[in-house]
């Protein structure tokens, strides 16, 4: 009984010592062996694109400083849409334009620094639509989009958390592989970039949103954004950390 026990044991360290250097191996050929592909290339620059296109027409539309509320819409799509997408794909092997062309820890440093900007953008909008709210007399998280978007505003701050963590992984009191930390990040921020999507779409039905754009080809083009966004985004995580379990070598 014992004996059968020992030698469980020491299959599971076998194993556990197996996807350890795995994962090690891989993270390191993403790094640095990936090679642009056409397809890689174009789905970063219309990743930028899409980006940049929507989260003008908003601001556009928002027109802000005309009221406070026009705050809200800006203030959101500039944090989610722009910083914290270009903070995201910086880490695709295939954005190899602009900054994603620096090394990994130059990398690191200009997301943490498109984190931060996104993060105040993101707490200023909420500030914004909450205190509208509150002088209006309005109830607070009653749409979808209210209740995904306090939802996705908690989670951003748990991800900032686990970011620093990252950072500073010493400061744990137990220890805890750098591999398994860069992966939960890698998860817990796509899973929160996909409710900010969702959020976002979910804008676009708000009578606000509604009553200025009322052509249902230009609403469909842009509830198309974020969720090309998305599709990419999710597509680079697969890339970068599901695929590895797909492999055999
Ligand atoms: C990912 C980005 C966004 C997040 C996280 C977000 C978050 C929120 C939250 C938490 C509320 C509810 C506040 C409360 O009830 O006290 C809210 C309300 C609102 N938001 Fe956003 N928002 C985002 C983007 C947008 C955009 C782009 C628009 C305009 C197109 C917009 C339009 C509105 C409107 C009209 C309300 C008031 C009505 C309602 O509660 O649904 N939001 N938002």
């Amino acid at each position: 009984m014992a004996k059968s026990r020992k030698e469980f044991n020491a299959g599971v360290i076998q194993l556990k010592q197996f996807w350890e250097s795995k994962i090690d191996k891989h993270m390191e050929e993403v790094e640095k062996k990936s090679k642009p592909t056409p397809v890689g290339v174009a789905s970063a620059i219309v990743v930028q694109l899409l980006a940049i296109g929507f989260a003008n027409f908003i601001i556009w539309l928002a027109k802000p400083s005309s009221s406070i509320f026009s705050w809200h819409p800006t203030m959101m799509t500039l944090g989610f849409m722009v910083l914290m997408m270009e903070a995201i794909v910086i880490f695709s092997p295939w954005f190899s334009v602009g900054l994603g062309g620096s090394s990994h820890n130059g990398k690191v440093f200009y997301h943490w620094v498109l984190q931060v900007c996104g993060l105040v953008c993101a707490y200023i909008g909420l500030g914004v639509i909450s205190y509208n709210k509150f002088i209006n007399g309005y109830p607070h998280y009653t749409s979808w989009h209210g209740f995904m978007g306090i939802l996705v505003c908690c989670s951003l701050a748990v991800q900032a958390c686990g970011g620093i963590i990252e950072l500073y992984p010493t400061a744990l009191p137990f220890k805890v592989r750098k591999v398994i930390l860069k992966r939960l990040h890698a998860f817990s921020g796509t899973v929160t970039f996909a409710g900010a999507m969702i959020t976002l779409f979910l804008s676009l039905y708000s009578n606000w949103f509604l009553n200025q754009v009322s052509n249902v080809f230009l609403w469909t083009a842009l509830a198309a954004c974020p969720i090309l966004i998305l599709v990419i985004v999710i597509g680079q995580f697969g890339r970068n950390h599901i695929s590895l379990m797909f492999r055999r070598n």
